[in-house]
């Protein structure tokens, strides 16, 4: 059963970034709905549970909740498949909503920013290929001013609230 929404212009096959990413098929334009994240909402606490067996397979979705599956059978159909990129064509609006940041072709790999969704202690060496690559990426990386500015409204409704609050 499919918990989240891939827009049928867009499908999941081999990425030169990382396994499988998300690729359009047609072309999207500026603030097209692309995918919508779906499964069970759930705290920390149970991620860690559920982590050891369904790996990277949800987002966060609040200060103490995630989105995504619970049990083996459920990964495939609430995975998106959309890998980090420092040079990404999609941004999230409120949570769960990924959307064309720019006009994207059909052809192109479709790829989010971890700093637009994460808030933990995750490193990663990323092998995105983007010219301005940050060659390790953290959950950490919202906090950056340069990728905040970048990013604007294209972050997750907490992470915003998150640096409304620290700007005072
Ligand atoms: C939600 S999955 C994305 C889909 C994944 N490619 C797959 O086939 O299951 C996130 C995982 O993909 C890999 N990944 C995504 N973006 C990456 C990048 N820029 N560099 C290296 N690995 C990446 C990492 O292993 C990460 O834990
Ligand atoms: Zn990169």
């Amino acid at each position: 059963m499919n918990l989240s929404y891939i827009s049928p212009k867009a499908t999941v096959r081999e990425s030169p970034i990382q396994g499988r990413g998300l690729f359009a098929v047609e072309a999207f334009g500026k603030d097209e709905i692309v995918a919508v994240k779906g499964g069970h909402v759930f705290d920390r606490r149970t991620l860690r549970e559920v982590e050891p067996a369904l790996g990277a397979a949800e987002i966060q979705i609040g200060e103490d909740l995630f989105i995504g599956p619970l049990a083996e059978g459920e990964r495939e159909g609430s995975m998106i498949y959309s890998n980090h990129s420092c040079e990404p064509n999609i941004g999230v609006r409120g949570q769960i909503i990924f959307v064309a940041m720019r006009d994207i072709e059909a052809g192109e790999e479709l790829t989010h920013d971890w700093a637009m969704t994460d808030d933990d202690t995750g490193r990663m060496e990323c092998r995105c290929g983007a010219r301005a690559c940050r060659k390790t990426v953290t959950g950490q990386d919202w906090r950056r001013k340069e990728l905040q500015e970048k990013y604007g409204h294209y972050m997750s409704w907490y992470l915003l609230e998150k640096i409304k609050q620290a700007d005072g």
